[in-house]
């Protein structure tokens, strides 16, 4: 049987661009490699103190490293090396990461990313992610990269993906062309292509939402989670509850078999907790590939709003688009305002 290899599919698509010259495939290349060598990293999180006890001479630094700083590290080294990223902004850094050397200061694109999303989860053998987001520059090809590279709306994505570090590993990406997944084959270390074309389902029979939050959602988000607790939603029976709390294996869930993910405001936080530029941008190119939705809730589509700071959130609403559209129906009818804070002090 004949497979295809991501490095073999992404060259093959670069007939899709016309006006490109190899420039974005060698940097998503240069993702899927970071991507095996995190993978890596995770798959021996478990090992680590026993690796750490057993070799203490040649075991050093980075074994000891929390892991979503070996992550940036290695995302960040393998951009700059691609000679095509000129600038990143990561969740693990403050400030953008520019570059000193000539060779990546000519590269046209920047990467916003969260280098090990789910974090939480890697001491209980859960399901954890990478997600990342590609623009064009705007600033000027030979000088550092700019904060106005990175302020730019979500529709301006070139690309986007996820790496899900899962029961298996895989890489799910689109440039604007459908959505295609690649699951790594350990025997052969090569990501292959084995979901074509992903299409979500118009509805599903998930909802995800930390109910444990549940008193501090606004009361549209109260009352559509009843609505999916009941009978009379077009199944005849109550949807499911799916809830891992990794963006990423959250949203692949529900992005394969249909559903919806809410992160919403809550009391507290008016934004939620979920950052634009690196988890929801690149999620919702994603699902609007798939011919899913995503919207802050209040009918605004999450690829249109415009950047202010690197590190900024919002609420968060994703998935299938009938239910999309039936949980933003709740949300014009009962109102999106959060509690007061003060109710819970
Ligand atoms: P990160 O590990 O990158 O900080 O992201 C964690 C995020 C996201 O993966 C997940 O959907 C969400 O936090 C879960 O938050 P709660 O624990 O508040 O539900
Ligand atoms: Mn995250
Ligand atoms: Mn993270």
């Amino acid at each position: 049987m004949s497979v295809t290899t991501l490095n073999e599919f992404i060259i093959e698509r670069q007939s899709d661009f016309p006006y490109a010259k190899g420039e974005l495939s060698r940097l998503l290349t240069h993702i899927g490699v970071a991507a095996k060598v995190v993978n890596r990293e995770v798959n021996k999180a478990g090992l680590v103190d026993i690796l750490g006890d057993a070799g203490t001479d040649n075991v050093q630094g980075e074994h000891q490293k929390k892991l979503d700083i070996y992550a940036d590290e290695k995302f960040i080294a393998s951009l700059k090396a691609s000679g095509e990223c000129c600038g990143i902004a990561s969740e693990e850094d403050q400030n953008i990461v520019t570059f000193d050397e000539n060779l990546p200061r000519q590269g046209k694109y920047i990467v916003s990313m969260d280098p090990l999303d789910g974090s939480s989860n890697i001491d209980v053998n859960v399901s954890i992610g990478t997600i990342f987001s590609i623009f064009r520059r705007v600033s000027p090809v030979g000088h550092k990269a700019s904060m106005e590279d990175f302020l730019q709306e979500g529709t301006k994505q070139v690309a986007a993906g996820y790496i899900i570090y899962g029961s298996s590993t895989m890489m799910v990406y689109t440039t604007g062309r459908g959505v295609n997944g690649f699951t790594l084959d350990p025997s052969i270390g090569e990501f292959c292509l084995s979901h074509p074309d992903i299409i979500t389902p118009h509805s599903g029979i998930i909802y995800s939402i930390n109910e444990g939050n549940y008193i501090k959602f606004p009361e549209g988000v109260k009352k559509y989670i009843k609505h999916c607790q009941k009978k009379d939603i077009p199944t005849g029976r109550p949807y499911t509850s799916r809830y891992i709390g990794s963006l990423v294996a959250d949203f692949h869930r529900n992005l394969l078999k249909g559903g919806i993910f809410i992160y919403p405001k809550t009391a507290g936080y008016p934004s939620g907790k979920l950052r634009l530029l690196y988890e929801c941008n690149p999620i919702a190119f994603i699902i609007e590939q798939a011919g899913g939705k995503a919207t802050d809730g209040r009918g605004n589509r999450i690829m249109d709003i415009k950047p202010e700071s690197l590190h900024q959130r919002v609420p968060f609403y994703v998935g299938s688009r009938n239910m999309l559209n039936k949980a933003e129906e709740f949300m014009r009818k009962y109102g999106d305002k959060e509690p007061d804070i003060k109710e819970f002090q």
